[in-house]
């Protein structure tokens, strides 16, 4: 929800300002209602913040600028929560001496009570944030005669919700507390000089590579180039594997593209060829696990919920079996007295943090002998803890709020484990699934080509919409996800009414709203759903819809039937079309940021949103 950054530093020649000040802009996609900056120097607590997105900011309060002999910084970029996005809302928090400074991503479930407390105690709240409480707390504690960490140990004893946290003191101007539980925390060193803390790895990757994961219930002490981690559980030091993120810089960062969301559609091709790395042994576990399985469900939110639908429609299609698709946060009420054991989750999330996704799968758990299948594109996220097998895509870092270069490594995420299930059952002839895996395999190869040559088109229809506040995507079959998707984008970043839908349904209400001109975008693959598709799109046109289509290449009826076409260059037949959700999907990530641009909008901050929902 939340972006949170630290550093602590024992360099004279770092200018700490604009190091925290990069550091936090590298996380505005975690949400952008306000930014504040904390520095300590000479005993006392530098506090600069204001509501609005960084760059607004800047123009206002220099950010970065801070005391010359600081070595410590703490900044944070807020998605409003508790509270509305005001300056007085902004973190960083403080306690009543103004001694103790706070930044913290997550949501404390109980503070009214403990600000109840508090306030009868004669603390004074200059906020309505959750978050106040927290310095107020380790004011206490520190009163009761506790050092900075016993403090914020036994702070943390109180807290009910989930947290990322970072903490300093002025008295200890040579330590940040870090600690997390149920949001990300990621700690990069640089041994013997700097130690960063931050809600995401991209943060830091332009100063270091070395980093440490923080798992829950984990508390860290940073000092300059040195860590120590403790168990909140038992107490007691931890050792932490140091990794090294092999990212390149340039993939978190826009490289040269105007936005992040153009940079990430950019990238699928080259994304998707890294997943098709995955190891072959694990997509095989997954098929094995599938292939045995009675009841199955895929569970996800948003843009994974639909990237969960087209990929259970190609697994069904070659494991035989039904997979039922459930939003993440209608799974409890949906199974309540009906999940049954030995059934299989599979759980999908781009950033392995959406609470609703992380909360199914931690019910399920807790109610039945269920096993969880996770993929993910985030090593060591809060999701991967509650599974039993993991798979992580290999989209790299995706900035942009927009799901899209994620939104395609899933889908071949879940077909590449069809394929394999193919293979185990030998569903069709062995020279079958041969054609469907080369045709798999060829799907970056056509992104690639689509992405090099149809701007143009794509531009057009644009324009053709520049006046359309509300239209269709309608579909049929597989193709309903990839409406749904496209849908889902040009709402989001382009903030038009679009709703994807079906397209034989559409003719059971929807189709009242068409009016001479109305438009209607058909995704037509020319899959077994095509001739049905060729009647909904004349009964659409004869209502006066305008129709723009998305087809083959080589496509001849429902192309003569649009007034304008856009046209994936692929092969129409079935090792193809299955999946279409995959090369079809760009065409309309590609629309909705045309169209966000026509509209003045940034595509990489739609409003009220924030890239990873942590919040129920
Ligand atoms: C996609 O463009 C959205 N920003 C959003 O729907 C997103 O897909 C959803 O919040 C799920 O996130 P996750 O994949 O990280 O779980």
């Amino acid at each position: 929800m939340c972006g949170i950054f630290g550093v602590i530093t024992n360099q004279d020649n770092i200018s700490l300002g604009n190091v925290v000040l990069e550091g936090i802009k590298r996380l505005e996609y975690r949400g952008y209602d306000s930014c504040g900056v904390v520095s300590l120097s000479n005993s006392k607590l530098y506090i600069k913040k204001d509501s609005g997105k960084i760059e607004e900011i800047q123009k206002r309060i220099d950010l970065a600028e801070i005391p010359n002999n600081s070595k410590l910084a703490l900044a944070h970029t807020r998605w409003a929560t508790h509270g509305k996005p005001t300056r007085i809302n902004s973190h960083p928090h403080s306690d009543c001496s103004n001694k103790i400074a706070v930044v913290h991503n997550g949501i404390i479930e109980n503070f009214i009570e403990l600000r109840k407390a508090l306030s009868e105690r004669g603390h004074i709240f200059k906020s309505d944030t959750d978050t106040e409480v927290i310095p107020h707390l380790i004011e206490i504690k520190m009163k009761e005669g506790l050092d900075f960490k016993e403090s914020v140990v036994e702070t943390l004893k109180l807290l009910t919700g989930a947290y990322a946290l970072a903490v300093c003191h002025v008295d200890y101007p040579d330590s940040i507390i870090v600690a997390r539980k149920e949001s990300p925390l990621v700690i990069g060193i640089i041994e013997g000089k700097t130690t960063y803390c931050a809600s995401d790895i991209p943060a830091f990757l332009p100063l270091t590579r070395k980093c440490y994961i923080m798992d829950d219930d984990e508390l860290a002490i940073l000092k300059a180039g040195e860590v120590e981690f403790i168990n909140l559980k038992t107490n007691e030091k931890i050792e932490k594997e140091l990794k090294t993120i092999d990212w390149s810089i340039d993939a978190a960062e826009k490289g040269g593209y105007e936005h992040f969301m153009l940079k990430e559609i950019y990238e699928e091709p080259t994304a998707m060829k890294r997943t098709m790395k995955i190891s072959k042994d694990l997509l095989r576990i997954f098929a094995n696990i599938l292939w045995s399985a009675e009841n199955i469900y895929i569970t996800a939110a948003g843009t994974s919920f639909y990237a969960s639908l087209a990929g259970k429609f190609i697994i069904s299609r070659f494991l035989g079996k039904y997979i039922q698709a459930i939003e993440c946060s209608e799974f409890q009420t949906q199974l309540f007295n009906s999940l049954k054991n030995e059934s299989v989750i599979i759980a999908v999330s781009q950033s392995g943090e959406t609470i609703d996704t992380i909360e199914a799968i931690r019910w399920a758990k807790s109610k039945r002998n269920v096993k969880i299948l996770t993929i993910t594109n985030v090593v060591g996220s809060s999701l991967t803890r509650y599974s039993d097998h993991v798979i992580v895509t290999q989209a790299g870092p995706e900035i942009g709020v927009a799901a899209t270069k994620t939104y395609n490594t899933q889908v071949l995420t879940l077909a590449l484990i069809a394929i394999e299930i193919a293979k185990l059952r030998k569903i069709e002839l062995e020279s079958e699934i041969e054609k469907y895996e080369k045709a798999l395999e060829e799907t970056p190869q056509i992104i690639e080509n689509f992405l090099k040559n149809n701007v143009d088109s794509i531009k057009d229809v644009v324009n053709t919409l520049e006046k359309s506040v509300n239209f269709f995507i309608l579909a049929r079959g597989i193709s309903i996800a990839t409406a749904k998707e496209g849908g889902l984008k040009l709402k989001e970043v382009a903030c038009r009414f679009i709703e994807g839908y079906s397209a034989a349904h559409a003719k059971h209400g929807p189709i009242s709203l068409v009016r001479e001109g109305f438009p209607i975008i058909f995704i037509a693959p020319p899959d077994e759903t095509y001739q049905r598709l060729i009647g909904n799109v004349m009964e659409f046109k004869a209502r006066g819809g305008k129709i723009i289509s998305l087809v083959v290449e080589n496509d001849k009826y429902i192309s003569d039937l649009s007034n304008i076409s856009i046209r994936i260059p692929q092969p129409g037949n079935k090792y193809y079309n299955i999946f279409s959700p995959i090369t079809f999907t760009p065409a309309l990530q590609l629309l909705a940021y045309y169209a966000a641009l026509l509209h003045g909008l940034d595509p990489d901050k739609p409003l009220n949103l924030s890239k990873t929902v942590t919040v129920h």
